[in-house]
């Protein structure tokens, strides 16, 4: 039995808590860390967690802590990461790796010199049909992909604060999980060039700030192959990711905008739930990348999201932000 600490019990590190304590085999939560002292205890309560702290560095000299997890604001995430990496822990990182690509290439640096356990929380490669699609298309089925469609559309009505939302939040939180799945889709193939057209149309009181909460980006790679992705921060109709790749033999098409199969006919007409959010619609892909998580600690080689996946992702957010300030195609030798 491997012992995590989670760092960090707001949002989704609650899920976390709940998924790592349920539905996660060969690991049990050991401690649990934030600030909020009160939040932790509480979380702790609830799933019988022996250890609060406020701090992680409270946790890294014990012997029941073999892996961190971060679920923590993102300007957190290094910090982190350097002081796990220095007592020689795992690491599992919520997305992205950093607040900036040089925090990113710091903290790949640093877990691969000490070679430790290191994965990034792309859940979205562990989504049922993602993964069903990624063995397709690795299989040659659909031939060689020459265009890929991505979509993230956060669940309605938008609740956020334009004014405290980071600049490139758009990019480097939402559109990132889109991002690595591309990357991961076009195997070797290499992002050569990047253009974001992007606004406020959410929250157009907040245009010209630098709040964008609405994006188109198209990604051109070294082999030829076109990417785009697309990304609302408010969806009404509820959470929807949704993938397509298309190839030379065919096409495979992943996620579904509905909750369920079950479609109702009535005098009202059709009606097919859609309402949801990530951790109640894509649970079981947190679960899986936890498993996988897991299963390496305890020796396990398994294809994951790791340090370079999480940089090569984070880069082309930052070339996102360039292109949108400058209005103009980025080539990602500018940025690398
Ligand atoms: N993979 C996904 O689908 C997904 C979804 C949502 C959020 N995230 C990521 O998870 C991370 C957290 O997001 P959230 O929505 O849960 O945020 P949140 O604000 O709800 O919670 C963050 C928690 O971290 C605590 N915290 C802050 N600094 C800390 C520190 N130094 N040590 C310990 N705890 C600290 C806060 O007190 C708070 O309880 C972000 O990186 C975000 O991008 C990923």
């Amino acid at each position: 039995m491997k012992g995590i600490a989670v760092v960090g019990a707001g949002r989704i590190g609650t899920h976390h808590v709940q998924a790592l304590t349920q539905d996660v085999r060969g690991a049990q939560v050991s401690a649990l860390v934030d600030p909020q002292r009160e939040r932790a205890q509480a979380l702790a309560e609830r799933f019988e967690i022996p250890t609060v702290a406020a701090d992680v560095t409270e946790v890294l000299d014990r012997q029941d802590v073999d892996a961190i997890l971060i679920a923590t604001p993102v300007v957190t995430h290094l910090p982190i990461i350097r002081a796990a990496v220095k007592a020689g822990k795992a690491v599992f990182t919520e997305k992205p790796i950093g607040a900036s690509l040089a925090e990113a290439r710091e903290a790949a640096a640093l877990t691969e010199e000490a070679g430790v356990t290191f994965q990034v929380g792309f859940n979205r490669r562990y989504a049922e049909s993602w993964a069903a699609a990624h063995e397709l298309v690795r299989s040659g089925a659909v031939g060689s992909i020459q265009r890929y469609h991505s979509i993230t559309r956060d669940p309605g009505p938008y609740g956020g604060d334009p004014t405290r939302t980071p600049q490139g939040t758009i990019f480097k939180e939402t559109l990132i999980h889109d991002f690595d799945t591309i990357n991961w889709f076009l195997g070797d193939a290499r992002p050569v060039t990047v253009y974001a057209a992007a606004d406020a149309l959410v929250a157009p009181e907040a245009r010209g700030t630098g709040f964008l909460d609405s994006a188109v980006v198209t990604i051109t790679y070294d082999n030829g192959a076109i990417a785009t992705a697309e990304a609302s921060f408010c969806a009404m109709y509820g959470y929807d990711l949704r993938g397509e790749a298309f190839g030379s033999q065919g096409m495979v098409q992943m996620g579904e905008p509905t909750n369920t199969a079950c479609r109702s006919f009535t005098a009202d007409g059709l009606r097919v739930p859609t309402n949801g959010t990530d951790t109640s619609r894509y649970h079981e892909s947190y679960v899986a990348e936890f498993q996988a998580f897991v299963d390496r600690l305890h020796g396990a080689t398994l294809d994951h999201p790791g340090a370079q996946a999480g940089v090569l992702a984070q880069t082309i957010a930052d070339a996102c932000q360039v292109s949108v300030a400058e209005g103009r195609v980025v080539q990602m030798g500018e940025v690398l």
